[in-house]
């Protein structure tokens, strides 16, 4: 698949400040985009140069290819739907009223305006006040709002926060249902799980810096994960490692975390030299939170 958004070394600086620094994006097309990072560690800046709301202050944006300039920037804009911070739509008018709105602001069909408003499946609450919406339903318009032109590329900010499960749900699903129609969504997140499975390419930011791009199967076999060991005697056998090693008994076996291949066949040796039957070695399962905190060096999200 082409790439759908790159940016090359894009950085922005406030004052002489720093914030985001030579980011180099990859946004394959029709992927969903998992843009990760902690608070504060640069997404929205980003998100929001790509939009043109903050001029990078160095560094270049291709979208489909094309580079943004001044002559470029309305037309490639008019291919990208956002949603960035507090929803939007007016509370006093209804959902429809609002949609509306979006409608002849833009000079779009009826079609669009509810092929829109069926995606986001709010095609029953139209004709209730937004101000009495909950905040996933605000969220889903904000959504709708920024579909209803059939954009290529869909940029959401943290729309899963302050979202309660069945609202996060509902997100996750709409954000699959995107990908399956074509579009390309980034959607950003502090919080590792809200997106986690939804999204098949992710970008981890820490501190304005990417630290990590690729899929997830990229993510984590760039990480040690743990050795399980099947002894006959695994309180003995995680005896004899835990001088040398993080171990703890799992089960029948001894749990290693985090080892590479050396490590893993250093310890094996070493129960074998102590006269200990190794009857199995596994890599085990890790969850994307240890990966990530990994990367981050014990940071979190
Ligand atoms: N207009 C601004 N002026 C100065 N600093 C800013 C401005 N906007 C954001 N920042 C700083 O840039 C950093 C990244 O912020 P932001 O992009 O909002 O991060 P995130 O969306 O990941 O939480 C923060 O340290 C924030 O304080
Ligand atoms: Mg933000």
């Amino acid at each position: 698949m082409p790439d759908i958004v790159t940016t090359d070394r894009l950085a922005k600086r406030y004052r002489e400040h720093p914030v985001v620094h030579d980011l180099d994006l990859r946004i394959p097309e029709g992927c969903v985009y998992g843009f990760l990072g902690p608070n504060g560690s640069g997404k929205s800046t980003t998100m929001k140069m790509l939009l043109g709301l903050v001029r990078p202050s160095s560094g270049e944006i291709r979208i489909g290819g094309r580079p943004m300039r001044r002559s470029t920037r309305r037309e490639l804009l008019g291919g990208i739907g956002s949603l960035i911070e507090t929803p939007p739509g007016y509370g006093h008018l209804t959902g429809r009223e609002n949609m509306r709105l979006v409608q002849r602001l833009l000079g779009l069909g009826d079609g669009q305006v509810a092929r829109a408003v069926r995606t986001v499946r709010l095609q029953d609450h139209l004709d209730k006040k937004v101000r009495a919406y909950s905040l996933g339903m605000k969220q889903r318009l904000g959504i709708a709002m920024a579909l209803a032109r059939e954009p290529r590329l869909l940029i959401l900010d943290e729309p899963t926060n302050g979202l309660d499960p069945a609202g996060i749900e509902e997100i996750r699903g709409l954000l699959r249902r995107l990908a399956g129609d074509g579009v390309t969504v980034m959607v950003s997140s502090h919080l590792l799980g809200e997106i986690d499975r939804t999204a098949t390419v992710l970008g981890i930011l820490g501190g304005g810096r990417l630290l990590f791009q690729g899929t997830r199967a990229e993510l984590f076999a760039r990480s040690a994960p743990d050795v399980l060991i099947d002894t006959p005697d695994p309180a003995y056998a995680h005896s004899l490692l835990s001088g040398g090693f993080e171990s703890r008994l799992d089960g029948t076996s001894v749990r290693l975390a985090g080892l590479d291949d050396r490590a893993t066949a250093k310890a094996v040796a070493h129960l074998v030299g102590a006269g200990v039957d190794v009857h199995g070695v596994r890599r085990g399962e890790r969850s994307l939170e240890d990966v990530f905190m990994d990367l981050t060096g014990g940071g979190g999200l």
